[in-house]
């Protein structure tokens, strides 16, 4: 399997419930390192401009509205086969749906305030972290 990186958004909602340090152990556990971190306050264009590949949607203007109701945390995870990785560390995109034990399932009300975000495939996970970070702010282990 190969080393890959992935953007994970800690949304407002699980950053309101002050569950920033137990969604990192989960993310931990799951064989991930976190590579690069911040929190932020999204703009509205730095929302928009994020989720531009969904404007047409329906759901698009309340998207942008939850993603700018409060601070997120924006992060770089590294590790063997990433993207996916986290994608199942994170449990489908409605928390009705996920899996017992994914982040999703233990810390999202609804489909609409989700709790997390993972980079969809390795193309959308590089122009996601590029959006956010700059290489030099990317810290990989050295040990
Ligand atoms: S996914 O996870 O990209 O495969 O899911 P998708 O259905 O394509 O959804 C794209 C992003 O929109 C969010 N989403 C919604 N937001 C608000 N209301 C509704 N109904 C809704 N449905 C989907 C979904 O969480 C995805 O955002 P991210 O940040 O990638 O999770």
């Amino acid at each position: 399997m190969a080393v890959e990186r992935t953007l994970s958004i800690l949304k407002p909602d699980a950053v309101g419930k002050n569950a920033i340090g137990q969604i990192i152990a989960r993310i931990e556990s799951a064989g991930l390192q976190v590579v690069a971190a911040r929190m932020t306050h999204l703009t509205q264009g730095e929302a928009e401009g994020f989720y531009a590949v969904h404007s047409e949607r329906p759901f698009f203007g309340d998207l942008v509205k939850f993603m700018i109701s409060g601070p997120v945390m924006v992060m770089v995870l590294e590790g063997e086969n990433a993207v996916a990785t986290y994608r199942d560390v994170m449990g489908a995109t409605d928390p009705k749906k996920a899996t017992a034990g994914t982040i999703r399932a233990d810390f999202a009300d609804s489909i609409d305030e989700n709790a997390a975000h993972g980079s969809d495939s390795l193309d959308n996970a590089k122009n996601e972290i590029a959006y956010f970070f700059r290489a030099t702010e990317i810290c990989p282990r050295t040990r």
